[in-house]
Protein backbone atom coordinates (compact mmCIF):
# COMPACT_ATOMS: atom_id res chain seq x y z
CA UNK A 1 0.00 0.00 0.00
CA UNK A 2 0.86 3.60 -0.55
CA UNK A 3 -0.58 6.69 0.36
CA UNK A 4 -0.78 9.73 -1.93
CA UNK A 5 -1.11 13.12 0.24
CA UNK A 6 -2.87 16.37 -1.63
CA UNK A 7 -2.43 19.70 -0.13
CA UNK A 8 -3.78 23.10 -1.04
CA UNK A 9 -2.12 26.44 -0.67
CA UNK A 10 -4.48 28.89 -0.01
CA UNK A 11 -3.56 32.57 0.68
CA UNK A 12 -5.09 34.53 3.24
CA UNK A 13 -5.73 38.33 2.32
CA UNK A 14 -6.71 40.75 4.14
CA UNK A 15 -9.10 43.13 2.08
CA UNK A 16 -6.69 45.97 1.94
CA UNK A 17 -3.87 43.64 0.72
CA UNK A 18 -5.80 42.88 -2.21
CA UNK A 19 -5.04 44.55 -5.64
CA UNK A 20 -7.82 47.08 -7.28
CA UNK A 21 -9.46 44.92 -9.56
CA UNK A 22 -9.82 41.93 -6.79
CA UNK A 23 -11.09 44.68 -4.36
CA UNK A 24 -13.40 46.19 -7.08
CA UNK A 25 -14.51 42.66 -7.83
CA UNK A 26 -14.74 41.78 -4.27
CA UNK A 27 -17.04 44.46 -3.55
CA UNK A 28 -19.18 43.67 -6.65
CA UNK A 29 -19.50 40.38 -5.19
CA UNK A 30 -20.80 42.01 -1.97
CA UNK A 31 -23.26 44.62 -3.72
CA UNK A 32 -24.54 41.55 -5.69
CA UNK A 33 -25.84 39.53 -2.31
CA UNK A 34 -28.39 42.78 -1.93
CA UNK A 35 -30.28 41.05 -4.95
CA UNK A 36 -29.92 37.73 -3.76
CA UNK A 37 -33.41 35.83 -4.10
CA UNK A 38 -33.22 33.52 -0.75
CA UNK A 39 -36.49 34.24 0.99
CA UNK A 40 -36.05 29.95 1.98
CA UNK A 41 -32.31 29.51 3.87
CA UNK A 42 -31.89 33.81 4.05
CA UNK A 43 -28.38 32.62 2.92
CA UNK A 44 -27.82 35.57 0.73
CA UNK A 45 -24.83 34.87 -1.92
CA UNK A 46 -23.05 36.73 -4.53
CA UNK A 47 -20.74 36.26 -7.04
CA UNK A 48 -18.54 38.98 -9.27
CA UNK A 49 -16.80 37.20 -12.68
CA UNK A 50 -14.08 39.01 -13.92
CA UNK A 51 -13.75 38.59 -17.67
CA UNK A 52 -10.42 38.98 -20.10
CA UNK A 53 -11.73 42.54 -21.28
CA UNK A 54 -12.93 43.74 -18.29
CA UNK A 55 -16.16 43.03 -17.22
CA UNK A 56 -17.72 42.50 -14.61
CA UNK A 57 -21.11 40.08 -14.42
CA UNK A 58 -22.88 39.41 -10.85
CA UNK A 59 -25.01 37.10 -9.99
CA UNK A 60 -26.61 36.28 -6.67
CA UNK A 61 -28.18 32.97 -5.75
CA UNK A 62 -31.97 32.01 -6.96
CA UNK A 63 -33.81 30.04 -4.70
CA UNK A 64 -37.28 28.01 -5.57
CA UNK A 65 -39.61 26.66 -3.37
CA UNK A 66 -39.12 23.00 -4.46
CA UNK A 67 -35.44 23.70 -3.10
CA UNK A 68 -33.34 21.96 -5.95
CA UNK A 69 -34.38 24.36 -8.37
CA UNK A 70 -32.89 26.97 -7.30
CA UNK A 71 -28.95 28.34 -8.57
CA UNK A 72 -25.98 29.35 -6.38
CA UNK A 73 -24.97 33.06 -7.06
CA UNK A 74 -21.42 31.32 -8.76
CA UNK A 75 -23.10 29.27 -11.62
CA UNK A 76 -25.57 32.23 -12.33
CA UNK A 77 -23.07 34.86 -12.26
CA UNK A 78 -20.85 32.07 -14.84
CA UNK A 79 -23.58 30.95 -16.84
CA UNK A 80 -24.94 34.70 -17.88
CA UNK A 81 -21.10 35.44 -18.25
CA UNK A 82 -20.63 32.81 -20.62
CA UNK A 83 -23.98 32.98 -22.50
CA UNK A 84 -23.75 36.73 -22.98
CA UNK A 85 -20.14 36.53 -23.72
CA UNK A 86 -19.17 32.92 -25.00
CA UNK A 87 -15.81 34.15 -26.17
CA UNK A 88 -14.40 36.17 -22.90
CA UNK A 89 -12.04 34.55 -20.91
CA UNK A 90 -12.87 34.63 -16.81
CA UNK A 91 -9.92 35.68 -15.26
CA UNK A 92 -11.28 35.43 -11.97
CA UNK A 93 -14.44 35.10 -9.49
CA UNK A 94 -15.42 36.66 -6.28
CA UNK A 95 -17.86 35.15 -3.66
CA UNK A 96 -19.17 37.11 -0.86
CA UNK A 97 -22.44 36.25 1.50
CA UNK A 98 -24.63 38.20 3.79
CA UNK A 99 -26.14 36.17 6.47
CA UNK A 100 -28.56 37.45 9.66
CA UNK A 101 -27.96 40.78 8.97
CA UNK A 102 -24.12 41.08 8.04
CA UNK A 103 -21.21 39.59 5.79
CA UNK A 104 -20.08 36.25 6.90
CA UNK A 105 -16.75 36.29 9.07
CA UNK A 106 -16.90 32.23 7.62
CA UNK A 107 -15.39 32.31 4.22
CA UNK A 108 -17.58 31.80 1.87
CA UNK A 109 -16.72 28.72 -0.31
CA UNK A 110 -18.11 27.85 -3.77
CA UNK A 111 -20.06 24.08 -2.87
CA UNK A 112 -19.47 21.45 -4.80
CA UNK A 113 -21.09 21.26 -8.12
CA UNK A 114 -19.71 25.15 -8.91
CA UNK A 115 -16.60 23.71 -8.28
CA UNK A 116 -17.12 21.30 -11.04
CA UNK A 117 -18.59 24.07 -13.10
CA UNK A 118 -15.72 26.39 -12.84
CA UNK A 119 -13.60 23.74 -13.75
CA UNK A 120 -15.54 23.41 -17.29
CA UNK A 121 -14.84 27.18 -17.10
CA UNK A 122 -11.16 26.80 -17.22
CA UNK A 123 -10.53 23.67 -19.26
CA UNK A 124 -12.84 25.67 -21.77
CA UNK A 125 -10.83 28.74 -21.79
CA UNK A 126 -7.63 26.81 -20.99
CA UNK A 127 -6.95 29.22 -18.48
CA UNK A 128 -6.82 28.98 -14.51
CA UNK A 129 -9.43 31.20 -12.80
CA UNK A 130 -8.66 32.62 -9.40
CA UNK A 131 -11.01 32.52 -6.90
CA UNK A 132 -11.26 34.86 -4.47
CA UNK A 133 -13.50 34.11 -1.57
CA UNK A 134 -14.67 36.52 1.56
CA UNK A 135 -15.43 37.00 5.07
CA UNK A 136 -15.09 40.21 7.15
CA UNK A 137 -11.71 38.50 8.42
CA UNK A 138 -9.77 37.78 5.61
CA UNK A 139 -10.14 36.86 1.96
CA UNK A 140 -8.91 33.24 0.71
CA UNK A 141 -7.18 33.13 -2.67
CA UNK A 142 -6.45 30.27 -4.80
CA UNK A 143 -5.39 30.92 -8.41
CA UNK A 144 -7.41 27.79 -9.47
CA UNK A 145 -10.24 25.83 -9.20
CA UNK A 146 -8.16 23.09 -8.80
CA UNK A 147 -6.70 23.19 -5.29
CA UNK A 148 -10.30 23.00 -4.26
CA UNK A 149 -10.95 20.44 -6.29
CA UNK A 150 -8.79 17.58 -6.02
CA UNK A 151 -8.98 14.76 -8.01
CA UNK A 152 -11.49 16.37 -10.84
CA UNK A 153 -13.32 14.84 -13.18
CA UNK A 154 -12.91 17.01 -16.08
CA UNK A 155 -12.83 16.55 -20.25
CA UNK A 156 -9.86 15.32 -20.58
CA UNK A 157 -11.25 11.98 -19.38
CA UNK A 158 -13.27 11.81 -21.95
CA UNK A 159 -10.87 11.45 -24.53
N1 LIG B 1 -25.07 29.07 -2.05
C1 LIG B 1 -24.47 29.77 -3.03
O1 LIG B 1 -25.12 30.54 -3.76
N2 LIG B 1 -23.15 29.65 -3.21
C2 LIG B 1 -22.33 28.90 -2.40
O2 LIG B 1 -21.14 28.88 -2.63
C3 LIG B 1 -22.91 28.13 -1.30
C4 LIG B 1 -24.38 28.13 -1.18
C5 LIG B 1 -26.51 29.25 -1.84
C6 LIG B 1 -27.39 28.10 -2.18
C7 LIG B 1 -28.59 28.37 -1.32
O3 LIG B 1 -29.43 29.30 -2.00
C8 LIG B 1 -28.03 29.07 -0.09
O4 LIG B 1 -26.74 29.53 -0.46
C9 LIG B 1 -27.93 28.18 1.13
O5 LIG B 1 -27.28 27.01 0.82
Amino acid sequence: MKEINLTTKIAVYLLEECSDIEKKLIEAAKSATLKAYAPYSEFLVGAAVLLENGDIIMGNNQENAAYPSGLCAERTAVFFANATQPDQKVEAVAVAAWHKGAFTHDVITPCGACRQVLLEVENRFQSPVKILMYSEDGVYVVSTIKDLLPLSFGDEMLK
